[in-house]
């Protein structure tokens, strides 16, 4: 694959819940390409069909037309196993809810997808520490959840999306349960990742503050794209 190529991309994808009159078309012919190393932001009104957007970029679901190709791969084609097994390969997700282990501490919920994946112990502690190190919370390793703050849990939910380093990072409103200013260092933490490790991001948004922070911005209005720019913190950047 060469640079070019995007890491995920949608082609005239629309996505329909229900039938009769409970039928929505909650995604519309949507097209779009992510290139490795971007940090997009979808945005827009509540039932605009930010998630549904997000959840075929994240190979969590599939288009019922159209299609989603995922590192080269279109999703529709391929066994439920085989999905679950590309997702795992190439994303890491962060919800708004965090959904941390409550009885397990941060180590042990970071740990957990490398323990699924059948690292080596000693490995295994080399990438917790590195992913807690790159959120700033190696000193709240042996904290449960509930013993943190919003934010650390949420940074936590970070850690636990990249131990495993996949190229590509899908998050539902991450910033949404915490204070603008937690908020603020939830998106520091993407930049960093971005930057450094040349992760790529999208993220789901209410925000326009947030999402102006991003480098691109993809706005939905009723199941359609109506703009996909660049913002001032793309062009900040050079
Ligand atoms: N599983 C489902 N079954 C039926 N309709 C659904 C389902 N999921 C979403 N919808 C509908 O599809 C539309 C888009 O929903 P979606 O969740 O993508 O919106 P959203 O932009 O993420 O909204 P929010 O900001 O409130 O999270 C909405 O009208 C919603 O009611
Ligand atoms: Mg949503």
């Amino acid at each position: 694959m060469t640079t070019a190529s995007p890491i995920v991309a949608l082609r005239m994808a629309s996505k329909t819940y229900g039938r009769g009159n409970a039928r929505v078309e909650a995604l519309k012919s949507a097209t779009v390409s992510i290139q490795p190393g971007e940090f997009a932001a979808i945005v827009g009104a509540s039932g605009s069909g930010k998630s549904t957007m997000l959840n075929l970029l994240g190979c969590l679901d599939v288009p019922c037309s159209g299609s989603c190709l995922l590192a080269g791969v279109e999703t529709a084609s391929l066994a439920v196993d085989q999905r679950s097994r590309l997702r795992r390969d190439t994303i890491g997700f962060v919800f708004q809810g965090y959904q941390l282990l409550e009885r397990m501490d941060a180590w042990r919920n970071v740990e957990l997808p490398l323990i699924y994946r059948g690292v080596p112990p000693p490995e295994r502690g080399r990438r917790v520490e590195r992913a807690l190190d790159a959120v700033g919370l190696i000193d709240r390793a042996r904290h449960r959840p509930g013993a943190m703050s919003g934010g650390q849990q949420q940074r936590i939910a970070i850690a636990r999306a990249i131990v495993s380093e996949p190229p590509l990072l899908i998050a539902d409103e991450p910033t949404g349960a915490v204070d603008a200013a937690t908020g603020d260092d939830i998106i520091d933490v993407f930049h960093t990742l971005n930057r450094t490790q040349n992760t790529t991001v999208v993220l789901v948004t209410h925000d326009e503050r947030i999402a102006h922070r991003c480098g691109r911005m993809i706005r939905l209005v009723d199941g359609r794209i109506v703009s996909d720019t660049p913002t001032d913190a793309r062009r900040d950047a050079g």
